[in-house]
This record gives C-alpha cells, structure tokens and sequence, in this order.
C-alpha cells in the first residue's frame, strides 16, 4: 500500500533505478515450454504457482538498498530469493515492470508515465533523458482534433519506443467533473464523446508505434482529496452517461492494451475490486480483450482483486504469498488466477520488449518537439479579442512582459503527469525568436524577485516531479508599469497556474485570482490604456480559473493552457498570427465557483470510524456536469463550452438531413465557409435536443464533431456527421437499457453550445429500447439527484 496521500505519486519515481538488462532469451531451456514459440495455454501449464502468483504481481519498488529498510516502503521492495527480486527492471526512472520469468522465455515489462510525455526520473541509473514534455490533455482535447492527435500520439510513441518503455500510463481521461479537481489537467474534457474521441486518437497514434497505453483512471476518479479511500456514490445513470461511457467510446475506437483500474472506491467497492465494472462491463459488454492493471498501491484486498479481473496489481510484490495462499486455502481458484496470468502473457507477446527491439535512448527528439509545438498552437484558444487586439499589428515591434511565468513557463503539470522534459521555451524567449524586442531589465526584475522569493525546502519528491512551489506573483508597481508603457508597444501579462496528484486546488489565489495578480493587472491596463497602447492577458493554466471579474480589462486574453516544451514558441506563433487560433473549450468557464454544479458535492464528506471509507462523495448533479448543467439550468457562464474565437470569420450552411423520419441511423452534411481575410480552421459541433419524455434530459448534448482544413478566405469546406440510435438514447435505469424516446430531435449544429447557427429536426416514431445492459454498480444509497423540473 501506498502508506500516504502525499507520498503516493512521490514514491513511484523510485521505482526501478537499476540499470541492467536482462537477457532472457540467453537463459532459455529446450525441454521447456517458451512463450512465443509455445502456446499461452502451454506456458501456463508449466507455470509454478509461485511463478503465476509473481506474475500478476508488479516486480515493486526498485530503490536503493539503502532506503529498503525504510518503513514507508514496506511491502513495496522485492525480498531477496523472491522472483521480484530476481528481475532488474532495464529502463531507469520508470514507474514499474512486471516479474520475468527467464526459464519459460518470459522478459519483464516495463511501463511509466505519462499524459503528456515520459516522466523518466533521471540521476537514479545513470540514464540521460530528454523527453518531449507534449501540450497537457486539456489542450489537446482543445483542438477538437482527431487526426492532429492521431499524429501527436505518433510522436509520443516513438519517445516510449525509443525510451524503452513497453506500456505508457496514459492516457488520463476523467471526467472534468470539478475545476478544482488538482489532475483535471491531465484529463481532456467535461464531455465524454470529446474525452472518448480524443482519447482513443491518442491511443491509436501511441499504439501505431508498436508501445501499449493504459488509459486510467477507470472510472469515477474525479478528484485527488482522499483519493484512496473516497467513497464515489453515483447513480447508474449518470456512470452510464457520463463517467463510464468515455472509456467505452475510447475502448471501443482504439483497443488500447491495458485499463488502469482507479484508486477510489465506486458506489461502495474498490475499483480494482469490483468485477461488475471490470469484467461484466468493460469486458462482457464492451468486449474488451485486454489487460487491467490497477492503480499504484490500489485496493485492499488481492484475491478480490484478482477475482474482478484486476489482472495485474502495482507496483507489487508484497500480495504474492497472499495470492498463493489464497490458492491453497480455497479462496480464490486456481483457473482464475490462469485467466489473469494468460491477459499478462497475451500482453507480454505484443511488446517491444519481447520483440527485442532494440530501443535507441534517441527519439526523434527535433520532429517530435515540432509536433509538440503544432499540437500546442492548435488547442490553444482565444477567449476575447477586442478591436482586434491580436494577431499584433504590424507597427508592434516591441513587448513589455509582465507575469512570473513569462520567464518560467508552466509547460505542463506536476506529479505523474510531470515531464523529464529535453528543454523548454519560455514566452520571453518565444517572443525574441518570433522577433519581437523585450526588456531585459524586466526580465532580471523578475527573475531576481522569483529567486529571492521561492519558498524554501519543500518536499524533496514533489520537488523533483515539478510540484516544487514557486514565488508569489511579483506585484507590479505603478512606476514599473508607467515606464514600459513609456517604452513598448504593448503589454503582456501571463497568469500561471500548476496543480498535480494527491492534491485538488484551492478556491482562493489558483481558482480565483490572487490580489497580486489582480492588482497588476489593473495597473498594467491602466498604464498602458493611457498610451493607447493595449494589454493582452496569456493565461498558462492547466485547469479553468474565474475570469468574469477582470476579462473586462485586459484588450484580449489568450488561453495557452500548459503547452508543452515549445511553449513560448508556441504562444508567439499565435500572438505574432503566424497561426490562426482554432483551440474552442472542452470545459465551461463559470462566472463564479458557486455556479458549478458538483460546487456542494465537493470533495464531499469525512467520514469517521471507518477504516476503509475516509471520505463520502455522493454525485447528486447526476448526470448534469458542466454543459450539460450550465445549458439546462440556464446558469450563464463566463465562457461556454465549445467556445473559442478566430482572427478569421465563417458562416455556417446548407444544412441538410439524409431524412426527416429517423430509421435507424441519420446522415447529415454543412457548408462552412471562412468569410474573413486571412486562412483558418473552425471546430464544428453537432448537439442534440432529445423531445421530452420519460427521462429528465439535458437541454443539448454533444453528438459529433469535426475540424475544417485551413480554409482560405472564400474557402468553402462541406462536413459530414452521423447520427446513430445509440445517439438518441438515455440510460433507463429501470429498464436497465438504452433508450430513445419517440418525438422531434433538434439537430443543432454551433460553433459553441450557445453559438447555434443552423438546425433542423427529425422524428422517432417510436419509442426504442437500442441496447439493454446488465444491472449493476447500483449505488448503495437512493441519490437525491438533481432533476429539470422544467423540461419543456
Ligand atoms: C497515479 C497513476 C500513475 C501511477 C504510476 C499513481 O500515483 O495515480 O496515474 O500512473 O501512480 O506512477
């Protein structure tokens, strides 16, 4: 187990420190059944139970000797004479690997982190490594994008290839069911057809270049406060609906390897232990056919696990005698311990590592960090651009840049999803290359102010996994600010944010901006306003922030998100208009935090007296999270989801339906046309209004989506969607099944969910049951779920 809530991301970067290569192939025997060469079923037949009970175990913790003896590590680190011990896991500063197994031609695996590229943990084996620290899945999910992250995740796969990784631990798609959730950067959207589609394009890139993933944190891991021993109560609705359904969409569209089980407990039972998620849906419904590891540290109890179809339990090793106890005692057969073993093996036979690719430690280091840089300009996005503030007109030569992360850019989160990053950008040094002139006495300023000011110590892991805390915001003084409006053109002032795992973020200075910050920014604009020269806020932030009570100052904001290690770059491509913003919102932007549906359901509740269950959080917004919420209730937010501007206009067209009558499925077609002056990409998205009928329903939901190529001014592009039955459905809790009420649809197709610009309408002449499920992950208390009484 993982002994505690800030220890537990931290100690997986000990993981595996050794640096030798194990060479099973050279150990094999002749009268022995090899995998590979021998059928899986074969293999495992000559499997001890040691050895099968190993298997399923992660090899643990690799540390120092020095530091096994340490009790926080216990049950973590591999005993001596054990199989664990006897595999050195051949990648340094990786998360993990599994037990090999020389004599039947069984190599170790090795998997790590994560979303937004490889957390190898350098210094411990020797191993140099730069990564490339990829946009965070926040952004990427911004672009709307399927075949931009197709090719990112190409990208990615060659890190993981070439790094020697077998299976990349990512990735993240949660629900953003909160802001303040401390991982929601990690995480794509508060949508699950956005999360799945992303998700999977991610999945099928990585996976093209012969690596495995893992997507996690299946399911309903929605916050990091007490995330081992959080009680998540959902209704079969809205698990169906929204926190299940991403995973089924990415499953279903990528094959992705294996599953990461998730640490919380679901509707009473730990994920990793609860065979109706893991078996009777992932795998009986859904027809998933791989592997499902748990969690870090995960669960409680192996043999439950084990039974769930939770194949593999990490890091290990300390259930092994239990498992082979179990197996002696009756408790647990031995034909499912097999099951879990033969998932294992199909796996091992896939990757790299048993292929015996010989992996460089050179990725394409320049092709993949342009690939960073492309995918970042295109998932960020413009929030405001008044009087066209931005791109920078001609006559702006010079940049005064204001904001501490304007010299240290957050290029990505901390935690798992903290990079072992090549290099990175910062805007100074983005603005420079792009040729604009900045103030070097600014720029020492604030570096002095943010040395002098970082708080001292810390913990030692958090600092080397990018969670190090930095300095206050370096308030600004009306001087200051007088003298560069004096001196340049224009103002920048970036706003930074960072958050990680173990930890959700606060309401006051992260959410809500600090005094500091606000304070500047009003000096700054007033500064500069009264040159006539205009402020442009950048906002490099992993997770949505409060906006409503300063957007009126700044002339334009540009959301940039955590953008990877091209950062700087990347944010003067679109500053400069050498790139078109084409980024739109994959989560809602609230007016204020008291708007946000889940505000009073989290984190939820201690629980006392309870040894297992510390925390109760009961989901009573149901299945109305973000949009869904803000559209039905009528809750105005400050940016909606969807939205995002362009340097470019375009008018919406031409929308036709296959058919008026809905027979099984509807094809759709829209011209969109760029009706402005320079080229550019619009996201289109396609939401459903579902008549009223037995269910309460959301106002719309998101059912396609697409990206127009570059267009040129005048440039028309037609875009084609398709409407299934699945689409219609809502998840009957007492049926149990999918269904679609008979009525008129509204096919409403927007450049935002409020930005509707053209709609048509079918029916559904009857009432249809498209698919029955079976019942379970029933929640152990009735949810007061929060209804629309006023459905039209
Ligand atoms: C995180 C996972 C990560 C694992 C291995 C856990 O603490 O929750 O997302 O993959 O550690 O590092």
């Amino acid at each position: 187990m993982i002994p505690s809530k800030k220890l537990s991301p931290n100690i997986l970067l000990l993981l595996c420190v050794c640096g030798f290569s194990l060479s099973v192939r050279g150990q094999q025997s002749t009268k022995l059944p090899q995998l590979g060469k021998s059928s899986v079923k074969e293999v495992i037949a000559a499997m001890t139970l040691e050895e099968k009970a190993s298997l399923v175990v992660g090899g643990g913790l690799n540390i120092p000797p020095a530091m096994r003896k340490n009790k926080m590590f216990a049950g973590m680190v591999a005993q001596p004479g054990t199989l664990a011990a006897n595999t050195v896991n051949p990648v340094p500063g990786t998360a993990g690997n599994t037990i090999a197994i020389p004599r039947l031609g069984i190599p170790c695996i090795v998997v790590n982190d994560g979303p937004a590229g490889l957390r190898m943990i350098g210094g411990f084996g020797g191993q140099k490594y730069e990564c490339t620290a990829f946009p965070v899945g926040t952004l990427l999910a911004s672009s709307w994008d399927k075949d931009l992250i197709f090719k990112t995740g190409q990208a990615y796969g060659n890190d993981v290839l070439e790094y020697g990784v077998d299976i990349l631990l990512a990735p993240g798609m949660n629900i953003q069911r909160n802001p303040l959730c401390g991982r929601n950067f990690e995480y794509y959207s508060e949508d699950p057809l956005l999360s799945g589609t992303i998700a999977a394009a991610m999945v099928n890139g990585i996976q093209s270049q012969g690596v495995g993933v893992s997507i996690k944190h299946f399911a309903a891991n929605n916050q990091e406060t007490d995330r081992q021993t959080v009680n998540t109560i959902v209704s079969q609705r809205a698990l169906r609906e929204i926190y299940l359904e991403g995973f089924r969409v990415a499953s279903r569209e990528s094959h992705p390897w294996t599953v990461m089980s998730s640490y919380n407990l679901l509707n009473g039972k730990y994920t990793s232990e609860n065979y109706d998620l893991l078996t009777t849906v992932l795998r009986k419904e859904w027809g998933y056919n791989g592997l499902v590891m748990s969690d870090w540290g995960a669960g409680k109890d192996a043999v439950a696990q084990m039974k769930a179809g939770n194949d593999l339990l990490m890091p290990g090793p300390n259930q092994v005698n239990i498992i082979i106890q179990a197996v002696k005692n009756g408790k647990l057969d031995e034909k499912v311990l097999d099951r879990n073993v033969e998932d294992i093996l199909n796996l091992i036979v896939k990757t790299p590592r048993f292929k015996n690719y010989k992996y460089s430690n050179k990725p394409n280091t320049v092709a993949n960090a342009a690939m960073s840089r492309k995918a970042a300009t295109e998932g960020m996005i413009l929030l405001k651009n008044s009087d066209s503030a931005l791109p920078f007109a001609e006559k702006i030569k010079s940049v005064a840049l204001f904001g501490n992360t304007s010299y240290q850019a957050y290029i990505g989160g901390s935690g798992s999803g903290y990079v072992a990053v090549a290099y990175s950008v910062n805007l100074i040094d983005g603005l420079k290359n792009a040729g604009y002139v900045t103030d070097e006495s600014l720029k020492e300023k604030y570096k002095t102010y943010m040395t002098e000011n970082a708080p001292k110590g810390g913990d030692m892991i958090a600092n080397i996994m990018g969670g190090k805390k930095r300095a206050p915001e370096m308030p600004v003084t009306d001087s200051l600010a007088e003298e560069m409006a004096g001196k340049y053109d224009i103002a920048i002032f970036t706003v930074g944010r960072n958050s990680g795992e173990g930890e959700d973020r606060k309401l006051d200075n992260d959410f809500n901006l600090s005094n500091s910050e606000t304070a500047s920014i009003n000096t700054i604009c007033k500064a500069f306003h009264a040159k006539g020269k205009k402020v442009i806020a950048v906002l490099n932030i992993g997770g949505v922030i409060e906006t409503a009570s300063w957007r009126s100052k700044p002339d334009a904001i540009l959301l940039a998100w955590q953008p990877g290690l091209e950062a700087g770059n990347a944010i003067a491509d679109l500053l400069s208009g050498k790139v078109n913003p084409s980024g739109k919102l994959a989560q809602t932007f609230p007016v204020s935090y008291a708007d946000v549906p889940s505000v009073k359901n989290f984190p939820g509740i201690e629980v006392k007296g309870d040894s297992t269950i510390k925390r109760k959080v009961v989901y009573e917004e149901g299945i109305y999270v973000g949009y869904r919420y803000y559209n039905t209730f009528k809750v105005k937010p400050a940016y909606e989801f969807g939205y995002g501007l362009s340097y470019t206009n375009f008018t919406y067209s031409n929308l036709k339906l296959s058919s008026t009558l809905f027979t099984g499925k509807i094809a759709m077609s829209v011209d969109v046309k760029n009706t402005g002056k320079i080229a550019g990409k619009e996201v289109v998205q396609v939401y459903l209004k579902a008549p009223k009928g037995d269910l309460d329903k959301p106002a719309e939901e998101l059912k396609g989506f697409a990206k127009t190529g570059l267009l040129k001014p005048g440039e028309l592009q037609t875009l084609t969607f398709t409407i299934n039955a699945k689409d219609l459905a809502s998840f009957n809790t007492v049926q149990s099944a999918w269904v679609a009420d008979p009525g008129r649809y509204e096919i409403k197709i927007g450049a935002s969910i409020e930005d509707i610009k053209q709609t048509m309408s079918f029916t559904l002449n009857k009432r249809t049951i498209v698919e029955k499920v079976t019942r379970v992950l029933m929640p152990p208390i009735a949810v007061a779920e929060l209804k629309n009484r006023n459905q039209e």
